[in-house]
C-alpha cells in the first residue's frame, strides 16, 4: 500500500505544529523539517549585520547569500535538530525575543519567499518528510497528498507560548505574549491560509498525542498514487 511521503502542517504561531511535526517525523522516521528556522536564521543573520530590515532588496541578497542549513540535532541539549547560517550554529540564537520581533518582517519580503521557497522544495521533494510552516501546502508543496492546518485560540496558543518560555527559564508576561502573538498573527496574514484540501484540526484542549492518533489515522487512510518527482 502506498503511503503519502509528504506531509504538511501550516497553522498560526504556538498551535502546537512544531509539537506535532516532531512526533509525527518521529513515529513515521520521515525527516522533520519546520521551515520557519529558515526565516528565523535569514532575521538572525540580518540583525548580526545589522542590515536595514526595511531594505527589500538588501534582505533579498542576504537570502541568496547565505547557506542556511537544517541537520539532524548534534547536542543533546533538548534541540529537535541544528539549525545553521553560514556555519554559525544558531539554533538557540533564532528563538530570542530579538529574532521573534524582526523574523515577520524578512518573510514579508516576496523576493526572500521566493528563495526560501526553492530551498525548502529541494529538501521536501527527496520525500519521507514532515514539513511545517503557514505556506507549505499552499505554495511549497501543493501536490503533498496529505495536508494539515492546525489551529488554536488565542488564549490557547499564548498560555503554550507562556509555559516554553517559563521551560526555558525566562521570565514572561502572558499579556505580552498574548499581544506578540496577536500581532504576529497579523503579520504572516498574508500566508496564513488552509489549502483547499487540507484537513483543518483544531488543538484547542487537545493533548498532543491525541492530534498525533488523529493524523496517523488520517495517514493510514491516505492511499494516494505515487507521484512523479517525490522520490520514489
Ligand atoms: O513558525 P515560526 O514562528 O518559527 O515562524 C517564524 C516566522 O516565519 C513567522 O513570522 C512566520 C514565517 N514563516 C513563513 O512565513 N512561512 C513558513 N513556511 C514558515 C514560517
Amino acid at each position: 500500500m502506498q503511503r503519502p511521503w509528504i506531509i504538511t502542517i501550516d497553522g498560526p504561531a504556538g498551535s502546537g505544529k512544531s509539537t506535532l511535526g516532531e512526533l509525527l517525523a518521529r513515529h513515521l522516521g520521515y525527516l522533520y523539517f519546520d521551515t520557519g528556522v529558515m526565516y528565523r536564521a535569514l532575521a538572525w543573520v540580518a540583525l548580526e549585520r545589522a542590515v536595514d530590515l526595511q531594505s527589500a532588496e538588501m534582505l533579498i541578497d542576504l537570502a541568496h547569500q547565505t547557506v542556511i542549513e537544517v541537520q539532524s540535532p548534534h547536542q543533546d541539549d533538548g534541540r529537535p535538530y541544528t539549525v545553521y547560517a553560514d556555519q554559525h550554529d544558531v539554533t538557540w540564537a533564532i528563538r530570542t525575543p530579538a529574532v521573534d520581533r524582526t523574523v515577520s518582517l524578512v518573510a514579508r519580503v516576496a523576493g526572500v519567499r521566493r528563495e526560501m521557497v526553492r530551498q525548502q522544495q529541494v529538501i521536501g521533494r527527496r520525500g519521507q518528510v514532515v514539513m511545517v510552516g503557514r505556506d507549505i501546502g499552499t505554495i511549497v508543496m501543493p501536490d503533498a497528498p496529505l495536508k494539515i492546518y492546525l489551529e488554536a485560540s488565542l488564549d490557547e496558543r499564548a498560555r503554550r507560548r507562556v509555559k516554553e518560555q517559563q521551560e526555558r527559564g525566562l521570565a514572561v508576561d502572558i499579556a505580552q505574549v498574548r499581544a506578540d502573538l496577536a500581532r504576529r498573527d497579523a503579520l504572516d496574514d498574508h500566508v496564513l491560509v488552509a489549502a483547499p484540501d487540507a484537513v483543518v484540526l483544531s488543538s484547542d484542549g487537545v493533548a498532543p498525542a491525541d492530534v498525533l492518533t488523529r493524523v496517523l489515522a488520517l495517514f493510514a487512510d491516505n492511499t494516494p498514487e505515487p507521484r512523479r518527482g517525490y522520490g520514489l
